[in-house]
């Protein structure tokens, strides 16, 4: 792991724990590993780079796509309260992408007069050092960044006296299957302490009809989101996917409470990635997993949460009842 701190201006540090190596390798396992399988797939890191973090904000204003909308009027309403409560001085953002709605935590921080350091941690650097920069001017905290990947770094978050406030919200904890979960939970657990609060954003479990629309916009928005990992194959790994092969599938699964997203091929497809010395085919009609999007019912984020080792504290949705956001605290480690 290659670690390197570097100052950009007196009040913001990136530091980077994943270098263009470490990214490439991990893009190669992955590639090789998911598009050799028999049920083709890929993790949805792989969706952020420059477009797909652009098309990701679009998705978030689209009229289908309510989680941002509900989450944001969550914090438009209890951000004080969630502030008080946790009494941090730091607020650590995981997977933060833009940290658009994290500014009603950082506003609220500031007007209780707690707001000293701000921790956005994001795989993708150019989203992650844009928001750095501009948190720094709106705020005049400190930021610290860091560039890297909530399955291997969680260690490298800084400490902070007087306790830390870790947000990891928009539900992308619903990216990860259960037991990706569990693990992530449960390493988040061990790199925290008793003065540390955990606000959690999870989508609920609501009408497949609106769930699906959600991941299906009728101005094809998502699509593009889905067919533009093709897009960061070819460009990494010298590829010739052809995106326009592969419909966006968005589907509903009850048994395990996700939307799955697909691409689905719409005639055989033969491809190289020249970088990985790797031929792929696609019969038509084969797919290629891309993402999970799990939906909660809120009795399960508390258990989740326990069996990983933190106690609720609160829990907030927004009037429609659309999205929880749960404050959690360590406990005592799971037996
Ligand atoms: N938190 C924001 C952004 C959500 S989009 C919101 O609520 O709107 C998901 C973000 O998680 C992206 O910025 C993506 O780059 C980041 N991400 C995805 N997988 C990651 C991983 N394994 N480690 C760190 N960040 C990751
Ligand atoms: C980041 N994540 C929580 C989004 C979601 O809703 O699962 C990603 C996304 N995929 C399609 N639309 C949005």
């Amino acid at each position: 792991m290659t670690s390197s701190a570097d100052a950009v201006t007196p009040s913001i540090t990136v530091e980077a724990h994943i270098g263009p190596d470490d990214r490439r390798r991990a893009m190669e396992h992955d590639v090789r590993s998911g598009l050799t399988a028999p049920a083709k797939h890929l993790p949805p890191v792989w969706f952020y780079d420059e477009r797909g973090s652009i098309l990701f904000d679009e998705i978030t204003r689209l009229p289908e796509y309510y989680p941002t909308r509900a989450e944001r009027r969550i914090l438009q309403l209890h951000a004080d309260e969630i502030v008080a409560a946790a009494g941090a001085r730091t607020l650590v953002e995981l997977g933060s992408g833009t940290s658009e709605k994290t500014r009603l935590l950082l506003d609220a921080m500031q007007q209780a007069g707690l707001l000293e350091r701000m921790v956005p941690f994001d795989v993708s650097e150019e989203v992650l050092t844009a928001a750095a920069a501009d948190i720094a001017a709106t705020y005049g905290c400190e930021v610290h960044a860091v560039v890297g990947d909530f399955h291997r770094h969680l260690g490298t978050i800084p400490s902070a006296p007087g306790g830390r406030l870790v947000a990891f919200l928009g539900s992308t904890i619903g990216n990860l299957d259960p037991a990706q979960r569990a693990r992530f939970l449960a390493d988040l657990a061990a790199v925290t302490g008793p003065d540390d609060h955990l606000l959690l954003g999870t989508d609920l479990v609501k009408d497949p009809a609106r769930l699906v629309a959600a991941y299906d916009d009728a101005a094809g928005v998502t699509a593009e989101f889905n067919r533009n990992v093709l897009a960061v194959l070819n460009a990494e790994l010298d590829g010739d996917l052809d995106p326009a092969a592969f419909d966006h599938v968005a589907l509903w699964d009850p048994q395990n409470a996700w939307i799955e997203m697909r691409l689905r091929a719409t005639r055989p497809v033969s491809a190289r990635l020249a970088a990985l010395d790797l031929d792929v085919t696609f019969t038509e009609g084969e797919e290629l997993h891309t993402e999970i999007s799990s939906k909660f019912r809120p009795e399960q984020v508390g258990d989740e949460l326990a069996a990983a080792g933190f106690a609720v504290v609160a829990g907030w949705t927004d009037p429609d009842g659309d999205f929880l956001l749960t404050l959690a605290r360590p406990s005592s480690r799971p037996t």
